[in-house]
């Protein structure tokens, strides 16, 4: 079943976004396989956002993601990569639909609430590089 990696960056854990974000994808239908409120160290936050090392605003991400708690999340579900990026909206919240979780919560593309991988690699990816394997739960029975 496919897996992605969701964060609630440190502007949605300080205004006290976690607990709805999580209704969310609860509500949609996807299943909660690990959780944890942790901070990040520089050199995850550089690994993580990697791909970004020659953007003009690498060093302010980095910066900004590691200035106060996360809310590191794996979810599992049908296709749920792309449907929690719908359900997250558009990187930048000036373009994302109401409804979606930056078109209701969010004002600018640096603060914008939610992190969520982008394809099946990224997911992987980050996955591990935010959990150990025993941190993912397994359940028994299913409802
Ligand atoms: P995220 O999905 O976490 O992945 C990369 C992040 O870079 C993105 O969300 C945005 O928050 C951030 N980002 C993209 N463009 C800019 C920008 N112009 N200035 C600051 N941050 C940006």
């Amino acid at each position: 079943m496919e897996q992605t990696f969701l964060m609630v960056k440190p502007d949605g854990v300080q205004r006290n976004l976690i607990g709805e974000i999580v209704s969310r994808f609860e509500k949609k239908g996807f299943q909660l396989k690990g959780a944890k409120l942790m901070s990040i160290p520089t050199e995850l936050a550089e690994e993580h956002y990697g791909e970004h090392k020659e953007r003009p605003f690498f060093g302010e991400l980095v910066d900004f993601i590691t200035s106060g708690p996360v809310f590191a999340m794996v979810w599992e579900g049908e296709n749920v990569i792309a449907t929690a990026r719908q359900m997250m909206g558009a990187t930048n919240p000036k373009d994302a639909v109401p409804g979606s979780i930056r078109g209701d919560f969010a004002v600018t593309v640096g603060k914008n609430v939610i992190h969520g991988s982008d394809s099946k690699e990224s997911a992987e990816r980050e996955i591990g590089l935010f959990f150990k394997e025993e941190q993912i739960v397994e359940y028994k029975k299913l409802i």
